[in-house]
């Protein structure tokens, strides 16, 4: 992989952001971080090292996101209302940060001479396309505002390729997990909240019959699949899944958790989520075979770990 002398990582104080900086930071390269604190913390990135400059602002502000990326080599695109369900009750102001927001790091980008913006976009944009596993080709079948608004930056990614001769690489990611992803919002990762419950021995919600199944990749992994696409000259203007190409239903994942934290505590099951995806498993062929992208920590690996984490922290 080539090294990296500067980069930008918008939602950098975030779960996968500041892994991401730290991986970054550790490889010798001055890590800009520019986030806003609404579902990040300062705590993320403390601690990771003298390379990282910390600003705190929003992604729509046109002259804050001209000064970052300045001098920049790779920006990486984190920032974003993550939550599914929260962009099916707000639509409006998810569409501000998640639209908005990225054609203003695309557009910042290509007036400063950034090389390559790395996005992250999502598994949502296939929606329920019963054929699986999820491959790059099939049309996209958004469900909710959320799976619009990333497939938008992705075709706004493309555009930005065509039109400026910026570099880009969207990565749809599944579905991520591992230490620092925050449980407290009833709109946090399934995983996060399910460990929270399990460590403090209370009961989890299972919305739906928990038949619906999720493909979930380490957050570690995901980093490695950045800077691949960030380095590798095959990635530029393309979409990759990132995932594991193996799935378990929420149900059972639920009953993995319990095993592995020695607690037996029936779920509660309430109504399915609006805008939620029944089934979710990637086919990851391509970044496979374009970037040599294998993922190489295995769910019940990483659950160890990551439960680990939210007992040392909680
Ligand atoms: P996160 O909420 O931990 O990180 C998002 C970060 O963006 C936070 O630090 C937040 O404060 C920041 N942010 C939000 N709005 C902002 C704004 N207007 N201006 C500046 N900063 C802003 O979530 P995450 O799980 O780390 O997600 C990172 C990216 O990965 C997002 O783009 C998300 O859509 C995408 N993604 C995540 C998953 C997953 O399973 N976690 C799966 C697919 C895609
Ligand atoms: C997640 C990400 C989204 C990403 C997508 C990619 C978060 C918050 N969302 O969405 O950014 O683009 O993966 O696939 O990281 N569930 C419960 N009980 C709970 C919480 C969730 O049963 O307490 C269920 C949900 O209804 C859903 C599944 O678990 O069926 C996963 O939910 P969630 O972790 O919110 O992820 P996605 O909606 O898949």
């Amino acid at each position: 992989m080539q090294p990296i002398s500067r980069a930008l990582v918008t939602g950098g104080a975030g779960f996968i952001g500041s892994h991401l900086v730290e991986q970054l930071a550790a490889s010798g390269c001055r890590v800009t971080v520019l986030d806003n604190l609404s579902t990040g913390h300062r705590h993320n990135i403390v601690g990771l090292g003298d390379r990282i400059e910390f600003v705190e602002g929003d992604i729509r502000d046109a002259d804050l996101l001209d000064h970052v990326t300045k001098g920049c080599e790779v920006v990486f695109h984190q920032a974003a209302v993550v939550s599914v369900s929260q962009t099916v009750q707000d639509p409006a102001f998810s569409c501000e940060v998640n639209d908005l927001g990225t054609v203003r790091v695309l557009d910042a980008s290509r007036r400063n001479g950034v090389r390559r913006v790395v996005m992250a976009s999502s598994s949502a944009v296939y929606g329920d396309d019963p054929r699986l596993p999820k491959t790059e080709d099939m049309t996209p079948k958004p469900l909710s505002p959320y799976a619009v608004q990333k497939l938008a930056g992705e075709f706004y990614a493309a555009v930005f390729g065509g039109l400026y001769g910026l570099e880009t690489v969207c990565l749809r990611y599944f579905n991520v997990f591992g230490p620092r992803q925050d449980p407290s919002s009833p709109y946090s990762g399934v995983i996060s909240i399910f460990m929270a419950k399990a460590v403090s021995g209370q009961v989890p919600t299972i919305y739906g019959d928990g038949g619906q199944s999720r493909d979930f990749i380490y957050v570690k992994d995901v980093v490695r699949a950045n800077l691949l696409a960030a380095s590798e000259a095959a990635a530029n203007g393309r979409v990759f899944n990132v995932g594991t190409g193996s799935f378990i239903r929420i149900c059972d994942l639920w009953e993995m958790i319990g095993a592995l934290s020695n607690v037996k505590i029936s779920p509660v099951f309430g109504p399915p989520r609006a805008g939620d995806i029944r089934e979710s498993v990637s086919d990851i062929g391509r970044i496979g075979g374009l970037l040599g992208f294998s993922p190489r920590v295995a769910l019940r690996q990483g659950l160890i770990d990551t439960l680990a984490w939210y007992r040392s922290t909680g």
